[in-house]
């Protein structure tokens, strides 16, 4: 059958598979997912139970990071079970990263809650997410405030954030084009950091691609971005010819 031949099953697998499992990732993304937190009155609220409805897909049971939608679609979900790190965060302070997400605090790639959840279920689940602090020693990693200002004055930082958010997914960590997200696609994503690409890469072209439709009258593999995204593409193709300098 031609249509095999031409990899039509791998591509039905592909979409049923791996897009039912991203578009899951785009819904918590997006806050679509709506579920009943608890139903209950909010004495009632447990703080596990907003926890394992809403936040345990990214950052895993033991609130380490690793839970499966957090790889595939490429972001960092940091460690929360990390004493030293979480201790330099007041439970306010908790509270509004929770609550806002990266509309307040854009060097943390996570969207708010604050439509799906109410106060009580966020104040919850942030004694919740304290309970899961482990003593993993002194503190070796960037502190939140020190982040958040690399964040605001650093565009190769801003590019590295925006980059791992938005393309890594398909395009891989490393920019080599073998992210979790594309395993089972029929086009693989371009090596991005390959220097012989990275060399032809210009914000121009990186824009017109990003926000067409088709290519060369095909309907592509890659998603169409919205043009309010250009302002971030400067940034990327920063960071993509930084990883290309690094090969
Ligand atoms: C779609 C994946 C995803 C989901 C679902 C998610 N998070 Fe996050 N969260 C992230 C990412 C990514 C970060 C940024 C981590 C980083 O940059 O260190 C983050 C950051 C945080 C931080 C801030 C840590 C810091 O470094 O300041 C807290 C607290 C947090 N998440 C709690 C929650 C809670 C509570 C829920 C559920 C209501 C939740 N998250 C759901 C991905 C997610
Ligand atoms: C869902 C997977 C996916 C995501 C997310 C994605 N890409 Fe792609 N990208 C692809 C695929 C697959 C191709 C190969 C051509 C095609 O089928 O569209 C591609 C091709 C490209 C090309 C074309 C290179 C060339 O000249 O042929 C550029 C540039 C590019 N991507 C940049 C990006 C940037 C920047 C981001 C993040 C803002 C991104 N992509 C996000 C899958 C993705």
């Amino acid at each position: 059958m031609v249509w095999n031949q031409y990899g039509g099953k791998e591509m039905i697998r592909f979409f049923s598979r791996s897009c039912k499992r991203l578009l899951m990732v785009s819904l918590i993304l997006t806050g679509g997912i709506s579920l009943q937190a608890t139903g209950g009155s909010p004495e009632t609220v447990s703080g596990k139970q907003v926890y394992d409805r809403f936040c345990i897909y990214c950052h895993g049971e033991k609130g380490e990071g690793d839970g499966p939608a957090g790889s595939l679609s490429g972001v960092e979900t940091g460690d929360l079970s990390n004493r030293a790190y979480m201790s330099l965060l007041s439970d306010q302070e908790l509270y509004e990263r929770i609550a806002w997400g990266e509309e307040k605090f854009p060097y943390l790639q996570m969207p708010g809650w604050r439509s799906s959840l109410s106060d009580e279920e966020i104040r919850a689940v942030v004694t919740y997410v304290r309970s899961l602090a482990v003593d993993k020693g002194p503190l070796t990693t960037p502190s939140p405030e020190q982040r958040d200002r690399k964040f605001r004055t650093d565009p190769l930082e801003r590019g590295r954030i925006y980059y791992l958010h938005y393309c890594s997914g398909c395009h891989g960590k490393s920019g080599d084009g073998d992210g979790e997200a594309a395993k089972n696609m029929t086009t693989r994503p371009v090596a991005l950091s390959n220097p012989g690409i990275a060399s032809t890469i210009t914000t121009e072209n990186v824009i017109n691609y990003l926000t067409t439709r088709k290519q060369g009258g095909n309907v592509r593999n890659m998603p169409v971005f919205e043009d309010e995204f250009k302002d971030k593409v400067d940034e990327i193709v920063l960071y993509i010819k930084a990883l290309a300098k690094a090969k």
